[in-house]
């Protein structure tokens, strides 16, 4: 793995213009992802974890601005991007994949025209090679190449979410963030589509910053994970070192609060190393 990574972020600080005054939402956020690392950012709704995602994906919009700090993916100044350059830049080297699938995808188009418009406006204009990896991510998401010409709402939730993760594969980004991709969807879905992202980046290679409420998801899929406490970020290490010492009494009620849904679930003992 290369020492420079893939993603840095810097005291990163987000406010919301409320009437006269701002709401600090993100407090001098700071954390690295490597490429290919799955990082989580947990904690409680309201604590800021979609004001960072939205930041990074410069997703943003008034009343939301960015008032200090820095990102950087790959190389690339995010915070300056503009223009073409800013939607060149988004599917190309970041996707986003958020939790309604129905906001990303267009319900007037096929599941083929979406993906073309997609290509198109990424310069991928061939016919055939617009069809074929097209088809391909299909595949490679689960669903059969032959609902290509399907509307949106014939999918169900799952599958629809399974297509916006398609999409968000299709310029083989370097980073995917995930913003409660399946918080809308019923357990056994849910786990289904994250084992399969988890098969997926292990092919492509791809980083992802994966937010959630749900620690026992998040100590399974990620690498790393970040705790958010009111806009600050206050603590990250790997989901077995935050177990054992929790250096937050915050992180400690977390994961004391943590339902024990899934046998794999790390137990809190009393007797950490
Ligand atoms: N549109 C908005 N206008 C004003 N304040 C907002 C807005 N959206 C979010 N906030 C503020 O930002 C904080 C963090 O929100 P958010 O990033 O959505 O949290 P999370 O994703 O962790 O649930 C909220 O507690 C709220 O104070
Ligand atoms: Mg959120």
């Amino acid at each position: 793995m290369s020492t420079v990574p893939l993603l840095s972020v810097r005291d990163l600080c987000v406010d919301y213009a409320t009437g006269t005054k701002l709401v600090r939402a993100a407090d001098r956020v700071s954390f690295d992802l490597a490429q290919g690392e799955v990082m989580g950012l947990a904690g409680e709704s309201g604590s800021g974890k979609s004001t960072v995602a939205f930041a990074i994906a410069r997703l943003h919009k008034p009343p939301a601005f960015v008032t200090g700090g820095s990102v950087t993916l790959d190389g690339t100044d995010v915070l300056a991007l503009k223009g073409e350059e800013l939607r060149q830049w988004r599917w190309r080297d970041l996707s986003v994949v958020l939790q309604s699938a129905m906001n990303a995808l267009n319900p007037l188009l096929t599941v083929e025209a979406q993906f073309r418009d997609l290509f198109h406006a990424h310069g991928v204009r061939d016919k055939a090679e617009v069809r074929e990896r097209s088809a391909e991510l299909l595949r490679l998401v689960g669903i059969a190449p032959d609902r290509l010409g399907d509307w949106p709402h014939t999918f169900s939730g799952g599958m629809r979410q399974r297509l916006v993760i398609a999409m968000a594969l299709a310029l083989r980004p370097k980073l995917i963030v995930m913003d409660e991709p399946t918080t809308a969807l019923d357990v056994v879905v849910q786990r289904e589509i994250l084992e399969q992202v988890a098969e997926l980046r292990a092919k492509f290679g791809f980083a992802v910053l994966f937010i959630t409420h749900d620690l026992a998801l998040m100590s399974q899929f990620c690498d790393r994970v970040g705790i958010m406490l009111k806009g600050e970020l206050v603590e990250q290490g790997t989901p077995a070192e935050l177990l054992a010492r929790p250096r937050h009494p915050y992180t400690k009620r977390l994961w004391d609060s943590l339902p024990r849904l899934h046998p794999d679930t790390p137990a809190r003992t009393g007797t950490a190393p």
